[in-house]
């Protein structure tokens, strides 16, 4: 199966391409670089669009007195519910403070105490104060900004933005040889091409735009993971998506991206209350407003179903250098007529982070050859059920960094492509926004048998609003239809509760249930699942 699209026009090569500018995509490229084999790395939008430039609170890594990888992987596996894939998780939190030490070596300058040592913050799930971040609030962007700068200084990276990977070529062999690309752009690199590669790496990031609301930029729609089961690859984890629980609310009627007030705000002591002005964390778990994240989401949903409001609120005003500490979230409330330090500021859950996706093993390799992925499109297990705070960027680094190894400890030479001849695939540009409202509806933070199988019937009606106008839209829309029924699937699949997948039909955790759910998709568009014993 494959996306619709014109006859490639042109080719290109090296030895590696990858697709994403985020943490993943920059970290791996230039790790690649160390082996001295050239990087072709693509990109659909600006080379900084992507979630990593918006992420707030931090990274966290053991650097802390008395911290230890073993004290990270224990908090990792907790918010994990039992989901987590222990060897992943013991190489996150192993090699995590190696790879944040790097990246500092790189230039990334993170926020120092007033003793000069890096400051470290605390997160929902954390049981101490692990989390670096960068201008306060703005952690993300310094990232970007450091990355940036080294793989812009490396002649060895050729970069091409708006450029946007449709579907992967596979050689005789049926070992990934390159992608297909589309660029908006001058010169001879213009319209559909093909990149040639002796490997690809997918970074393509999260996918929350499945979803009406959300904290994920527009770019955020799931590419790597549709264009990975498109190509045949496994996937795991996809029920998983995490609600993040303090998303400003501004209005019913708002879409798409959504400001983030940032778990550690929590951190610095902020607490949430309701309607009433109560506080309804205190006593439901030990951690109080500090709980995982599924824990608090959950918490305010029922909040909002029993006191009928769209949202609960955040008391931040006891934080006394808010505007200090918190920059950007500070600009974005006043933006929208909340001042943080003197009023409530409302809050509701939106789609965050994608827990699961394109099924990888310990160094990245998905189950196609050739064909590795990395960061929020990856599922290494690392997270199991739900992620830790701050624990993504971490991923990017950590794993970045393991697949250049596997890449640098040999590559085949480059194999030729051949025709794919399975049928191709494109949905009209206007299926996004009932897909959208259908997933939020019914596939959302609380989810039923009869909910999933509403949007499974909402999904098959809009799967015939066929288009035969290949271009940005249809592209990403027919993605997003891919991963909206991958996720709907596993979610009916999981007859249980755990981590940030709420049934409201199965609302224990059921021991049997520690598996993984995997998805496939053949060659003619043929659905199936699986199951695998959680390691
Ligand atoms: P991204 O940074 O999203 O990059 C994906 C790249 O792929 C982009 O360049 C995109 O344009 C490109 N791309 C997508 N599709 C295609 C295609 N078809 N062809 C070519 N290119 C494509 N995590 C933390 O650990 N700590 C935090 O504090 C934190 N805060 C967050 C705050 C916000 C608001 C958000 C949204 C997320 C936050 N996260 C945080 C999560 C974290 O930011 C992301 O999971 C992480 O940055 C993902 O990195 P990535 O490289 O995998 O993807
Ligand atoms: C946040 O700052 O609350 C987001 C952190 C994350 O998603 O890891």
């Amino acid at each position: 199966m494959k996306l619709l699209a014109g006859a490639p026009g042109w080719t290109t090569t090296a030895d590696v391409i990858v697709i994403g500018s985020g943490v993943a995509g920059l970290t791996t490229a230039l790790q690649i670089r160390a082996s001295g084999l050239s990087v072709l790395l693509v990109t659909k939008a600006k080379i900084d669009e992507g979630s990593t430039k918006w992420a707030q609170g931090g990274i966290a890594a053991a650097l802390g007195p008395g911290d230890t990888p073993e004290q990270h992987k224990k908090d990792t596996l907790i918010a994990g519910a039992d989901l987590c894939d222990s060897q992943a998780v013991e190489v996150l939190v192993s090699e995590g403070p190696e790879a944040v030490r790097k990246l500092i070596a790189r230039g990334a300058v993170f926020d120092k105490s007033e003793t000069g040592e890096i400051a470290l913050t605390r997160e929902g799930g954390h049981l101490r104060n692990r989390i670096l971040h960068a201008g306060g609030d703005a952690t993300g962007a310094e990232i970007s900004r450091a990355l940036l700068a080294a793989v812009r200084s490396d002649t060895g990276i050729e970069v091409i933005e708006n450029a946007l990977a449709l579907d992967v070529l596979k050689s005789a062999t049926g070992r990934v040889c390159g992608v297909t690309l589309h660029v908006i752009g001058a010169g001879s690199k213009d319209g559909v091409g093909r990149g040639l590669a002796r490997a690809v790496v997918i970074a393509t990031g999260g996918l929350g735009q499945v979803y009406s609301q959300t904290t994920n930029p527009s770019v955020s729609t799931g590419d790597g993971v549709a264009l990975a089961l498109r190509a045949g690859a496994a996937i795991a984890d996809v029920e998983f998506i995490q609600f993040h629980p303090t998303v400003l609310w501004r209005d019913a009627a708002a879409g798409g991206q959504q400001p983030l007030i940032s778990e550690a705000v929590r951190g610095e002591g902020a607490f949430l209350v309701n309607d009433k002005g109560e506080r309804f964390m205190v006593g439901k778990h030990p951690q109080a407003d500090l709980a995982p994240r599924d824990v608090v989401a959950k918490a305010i949903f029922t909040q909002m179903k029993e006191s009928h409001s769209p949202h609960v609120w955040l008391d931040a005003t006891g934080i006394h250098d808010f505007v200090t500490r918190f920059p950007t979230i500070y600009a974005s409330c006043i933006e929208n007529g909340i001042d943080p330090t003197k009023q409530l500021i409302p809050v509701a859950p939106a789609s965050h982070y994608a827990s699961g996706g394109v099924k990888v093993d310990l160094h990245g390799r998905t189950t196609i050859d050739g064909l590795y992925a990395c960061g929020e499109t990856a599922c290494t297990g690392a997270h199991g059920a739900n992620r830790l705070a701050s624990n993504s960027l971490l991923e990017g680094l950590v794993f970045g960094t393991r697949i250049a190894a596997d890449i640098a400890s040999g590559l085949p030479a480059q194999q030729e492509p051949i025709a794919d001849a399975s049928p191709a695939f494109l949905l009209r540009a206007d299926v996004k926004l009932p897909l959208q409202l259908g997933m939020s509806q019914g596939a959302g933070v609380m989810r039923s048998d009869s909910s999933l199988t509403e949007t499974a019937a909402l999904l098959e009606r809009l799967s015939h609003h066929t288009s035969d106008a290949p271009g940005l839209d249809t592209w990403e829309v027919s993605n997003l239809y891919l991963l909206a029924v991958a996720i709907v699937r596993s979610a009916l699949a999981r007859e249980e509760s755990r981590g940030s997948h709420w049934r409201s039909d199965h609302l224990e955790t059921r021991p049997e249930w520690r598996k993984r759910v995997i998805q496939h998709l053949d060659a003619s568009g043929k659905w199936s699942t699986s199951f695998e014993e959680v390691k």
